[in-house]
């Protein structure tokens, strides 16, 4: 089977959505953001305040590179991986990208008593959600298939990929 990648911003649902599909698909899931972690040893509010967002995007990447060689995963990907193109046609070479697009209000409400995002420290979270998803918008685009999480379920979420994603990624 290959990859199911599960992009979009922070707050999208990534983590919620790609742990249920990988046990209803009875499949490994692996969040490019713990690996990033683990290999660090730290977390990853430490690696941007003590060696800046493109040391950050560096890791991101070599953890892309490397787990787009795996195949029968769900990955879950980091809100900015699709801000470096290299990350994106890594993935899509063996993986079907499944976007989950997020309204700026929702997103914000999602993450604002969570303090493990370090783009969000800011003194207004939602101007910036808001100025960051329209810059990336672009780059979000770059999927095979997407869908709005907004009025549905995790697991009417989960339905949906499994009928309109599974039957292109193979056994
Ligand atoms: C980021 C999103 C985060 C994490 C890092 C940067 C981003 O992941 O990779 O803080 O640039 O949008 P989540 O989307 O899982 O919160």
């Amino acid at each position: 089977m290959k990859n199911i990648v599960l992009t979009g911003f922070m707050g999208s649902g990534k983590s919620a959505v790609g742990k249920r599909l990988a046990q209803r698909l009875g499949t490994k899931v692996i969040d490019t953001d713990d690996l990033i972690e683990e290999r660090a040893c730290t977390s990853i509010t430490s690696i941007f305040s003590e060696h800046g967002e493109k040391h950050f995007r560096e890791l991101e990447k070599s953890v892309v590179k490397d787990v787009s060689q795996l195949d029968n995963r769900v990955i879950i990907t980091g809100g900015g991986v699709v801000l470096d193109p290299e990350n994106i046609e890594n993935l899509k070479r063996n993986g079907v990208i499944v976007y989950l697009p997020v309204e700026p209000d929702v997103a914000y409400e999602r993450v604002k008593r969570r303090t493990h995002r370090p783009l969000l420290q800011v003194e207004d979270p939602l101007k910036t959600i808001k100025e960051l998803m329209e810059y990336r918008a672009q780059f979000y685009a770059n999927n095979d298939y997407e869908i709005d999480t907004f009025k549905l379920t995790v697991d009417e979420v989960v339905e949906n990929i499994l009928r309109d994603v599974k039957p292109f990624i193979g056994d």
